[in-house]
């Protein structure tokens, strides 16, 4: 009998740990936070990330399937069938069956979860050509929806928040499960998944929420920003890097240094910078130095960068005495990044 996903997780894990590596390599996170979702994966439950935009959790979903060895199936088999017992719809017709092997960094289905999300994108539905062609009854008629094609996968699901409840009890049921089954055909269709969830915190939500039976099937963990040092290596593992330009580690600091700044502004600012911010300040600086034939990337480049990502990213808050003044506040917060 194959494993089930849970315990080639649980195995790939305590593998890297036993062996003192970081099963995490890659997502920058305080200990505490780490081991908590170690700890979760451990146990083979779903995790539910809460945290703000662009704080690396899709980066971590990513981080989480490639740790998953490489798996069997079947060439043209929508359904992840395991080799020894190819019984979907698609394999069962079939005289022969070719295995094909899936990297793990390719176990990952990615929903992006919105207030239009129907239950049928989950769960999959008819094929109005293959059911003329084939019957209504015909499995074949049949396109898997992303619940099925995440069998034996983590099946991602970023702002589950926004899908709207009819559509979250679906899910509720193959959680709780593991198969679905199709009104109408007599076939049912194992699933086999964990769920990696996101959901942001209250101040960036709509007005929808993870209603409560699915969010008991969740472990939820706050990520909040990267320490300061974490960023700095951030954007040096993931910004992009012009060719002729370096980038002095001051620099790299100031960069950090900016959105920190605005970071540590909560009343006047609206929408925090998150990483991204800082990448985009760090790599238009190389742009600017790049643009004007200099060899190294100095503070006026960073401040410019700063000024223009700012610009379009920062929303001053209804009570700050900078509202309608937002360059003012970009200055201040330019200024206040010098004195770190
Ligand atoms: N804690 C972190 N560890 C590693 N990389 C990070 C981290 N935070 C941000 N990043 C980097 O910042 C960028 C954005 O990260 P990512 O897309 O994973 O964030 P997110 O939380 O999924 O954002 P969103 O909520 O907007 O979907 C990526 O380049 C990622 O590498
Ligand atoms: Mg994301
Ligand atoms: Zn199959």
């Amino acid at each position: 009998m194959a494993k089930s996903l849970r315990e080639e997780l649980r195995q790939a894990i305590l593998d890297r740990v036993a062996k003192k590596e970081n099963p995490l390599e890659g997502f920058y996170c305080d200990e505490q936070t780490r081991e908590a979702i170690l700890a979760v994966l451990v146990a083979g439950r779903h995790l539910l990330l809460e945290g703000p935009p662009g704080t690396g959790k899709t980066t971590l979903a990513r981080i989480i399937s490639a740790l998953l060895p490489a798996m069997d199936t079947i060439a043209d088999c929508r359904y992840n069938c395991y080799p020894e017992d190819p019984s979907c719809p698609d394999c069962r017709g079939k005289k022969s069956h070719k295995k094909v092997k899936t990297p793990g960094s390719k176990r990952f289905v990615r929903i992006q979860g919105s207030p239009e999300m129907m239950p049928e994108d989950l769960m999959g539905d008819l094929d109005p050509v293959m059911a003329m062609r084939l019957g209504i009854q015909d499995p074949r008629a049949f396109t898997p929806g992303k619940i099925q094609k995440a069998h034996r996968k983590i099946l991602f699901i970023d702002e589950l928040n926004r899908v709207p409840q009819r559509t979250q009890n679906t899910l509720v049921q193959v959680l709780e499960e593991g198969i679905t089954t199709i009104a109408g055909f007599d076939f049912t269709s194992q699933v086999d998944t964990l769920v990696v969830a996101t959901e942001n915190p209250e101040e960036f939500a709509g007005v929808e929420r993870v209603s409560e039976t699915l969010s008991d099937r969740f472990e939820e963990i706050r990520i909040s920003y990267p320490d300061f040092e974490d960023e700095v290596t951030i954007l040096k593992q993931y910004g992009k890097t012009l060719d002729a330009v370096s980038v002095p580690e001051d620099m790299l600091h100031r960069a950090v240094a900016i959105s920190n700044a605005a970071r540590a502004m909560p009343e006047e600012i609206e929408r925090l910078p998150s990483v991204r911010t800082s990448l985009s300040i760090y790599e238009q600086a190389q742009s600017l130095a790049r643009l004007k034939n200099v060899k190294q990337v100095k503070a006026e480049h960073v401040e410019k960068a700063a000024r223009r990502v700012l610009q379009g990213r920062l929303v001053v808050s209804a009570e700050s005495r900078y509202y309608d003044k937002q360059d003012l506040l970009i200055e201040k917060v330019i200024e206040q990044a010098k004195k770190k």
